[in-house]
């Protein structure tokens, strides 16, 4: 990180940057902020349809969008239409995606602790995969299925460790997601589908970890898929998601066409079938770099050891800094193009020390109460892990395209927070 002004590559595709602002789908980031409000999540349309198309190009059909990344009804229709799948992982997401239009045979359902309502709900509406995690649900879908039909992909370990955050990592033999290769779980979890009536295995799934920069963990574990179902009939192989993206200079991650060529390679060089289709479920790689968040600067503290820089959210709507020690980059609204000499600690005003967005961010010397300031990257996993700590409602979330601005997801209000109170 520099004191230079904030690489322009991290802005989503639309973006254009004046001396004096930043439009991104021809609509000025400023006047959203004056109409919508601060904070204010702006998501640009066009980057999510090209990343969304990117992976579908790159893969073969099935490949999903993870949409734990950032779900809304908007952006389920828009990977749908972009011809994605959309995986979800709970009830909740399942719930909220066939209510935004997407037809069920588009929806793969992942949990590692599916309930019975889950999977009863996903066998009565059809869902297009279920990726089974666990001997518990084979046993409670044996129960549920009653002359029905389902088909499955088996979520395995690998055994593959990828380079990135410990909470995020998943292809390990120690985790609590999938059948393990090495201990011969998953081959026992195969044998027993076989004897389920109506169970259809298509496959295996594995997922390896997020916000992974090399595809060489990738070409590890697809490796190991191909060879461990050499000698089953199966049609489709899921890498699962995981690819990185940058969040601040510097950092350079491979594209979803270069990450599919690389498992697809890899795939064939291990003797894959050309017939079984390779496919894989990003989510982070499709909306991360879509979305700015816009906050206010309220207060600036200037401390002997440091300068505080407090804007009006904070870890409710970026959780990521505090939980993974992620780094962001941020800009001065009003002067995008200007040097960042300034050292300082973007914090939001949440009533804890550890409510930190930036721990080393770089700014203007200009940059005081009242300005706007930017942050990059903010796609993926702020919105989809806001909470309401302090009672901080929920920003909005505003989609751009063409000179247009609509809310796909209104700020939330006081009511909104008071809804739950019973007693
Ligand atoms: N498939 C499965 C089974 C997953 O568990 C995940 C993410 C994905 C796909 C999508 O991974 P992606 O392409 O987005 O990396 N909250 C963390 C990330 C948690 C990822 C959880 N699983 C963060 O903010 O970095």
């Amino acid at each position: 990180m520099g004191t230079g002004p904030v690489p322009l590559s991290l802005l989503p595709d639309s973006a254009e940057v004046r001396e004096d602002g930043v439009s991104i789908g021809g609509v000025d980031l400023a006047e959203l902020a004056e109409r919508f409000a601060t904070p204010l999540f702006v998501y640009d349309e066009a980057t999510l349809r090209h990343r969304c198309e990117e992976a579908a190009a790159a893969f073969d059909d099935g490949v999903a969008f993870a949409s734990k990344s950032f779900l809304c009804g908007a952006v389920a229709r828009l990977a749908h239409e972009s011809r994605l799948c959309v995986d979800v992982a709970t009830g909740g997401e399942l719930d909220l995606v066939l209510r935004a239009g997407v037809p069920a045979d588009r929806v793969i359902l992942h949990g590692n602790n599916k309930s019975v309502d889950e999977l009863a709900r996903a066998l009565e509406v059809g869902v297009h995969r279920v990726v089974v995690d666990n001997v518990e649900e084979i046993e409670a879908l044996a129960r549920l299925l009653a002359g029905r039909s389902v088909d499955v992909l088996v979520r395995v370990t690998p055994g593959v460790e990828a380079h990135t955050h410990e909470y995020v990592r998943t292809g390990q033999e120690d985790t609590k997601f999938g059948f393990s290769v090495a201990s011969g779980a998953a081959r026992r979890a195969i044998e027993r589908l076989g004897g389920v009536a109506g169970v259809r295995v298509r496959g295996v799934h594995a997922h390896i970890g997020s916000q992974i920069f090399e595809t060489r963990a990738f070409e590890e574990s697809v490796r190991t898929l191909v060879e461990f179902t050499r000698d089953d009939d199966f049609d489709e192989l899921c890498v699962g998601g995981g690819l990185g993206v940058p969040y601040v200079e510097g950092e350079s991650a491979p594209s979803i066409t270069q990450w599919a060529r690389a498992v697809r390679t890899a795939a064939a060089d291990a003797g894959l079938d050309p017939a079984v289709r390779v496919i894989a479920e990003p989510g982070r790689a499709l909306v991360a770099q879509a979305a700015v968040t816009v906050y206010r600067v309220g207060v600036v503290k200037e401390l002997a050891v440091r300068t505080y820089v407090a804007v009006d959210g904070g870890m409710s709507d970026n959780p990521r800094p505090v939980l993974y020690g992620s780094g962001y980059e941020a800009f001065d609204l009003a002067r995008p193009l200007a040097a960042r000499p300034r050292r300082v600690r973007i914090v939001g005003k949440h009533c804890e020390s550890g409510d930190v967005l930036l721990d080393e961010g770089f700014l203007p010397v200009a940059t005081g109460r009242g300005d706007l300031v930017v942050t990059p990257v903010t796609g993926a996993y702020g919105y989809s892990m806001a909470s309401n700590y302090n009672r901080v409602p929920r920003p909005a979330v505003v989609v751009v395209s063409d000179g247009e601005a609509r809310a796909v997801l209104r700020r939330e209000t006081f009511d909104d927070l008071a809804r739950l109170e019973v007693g």
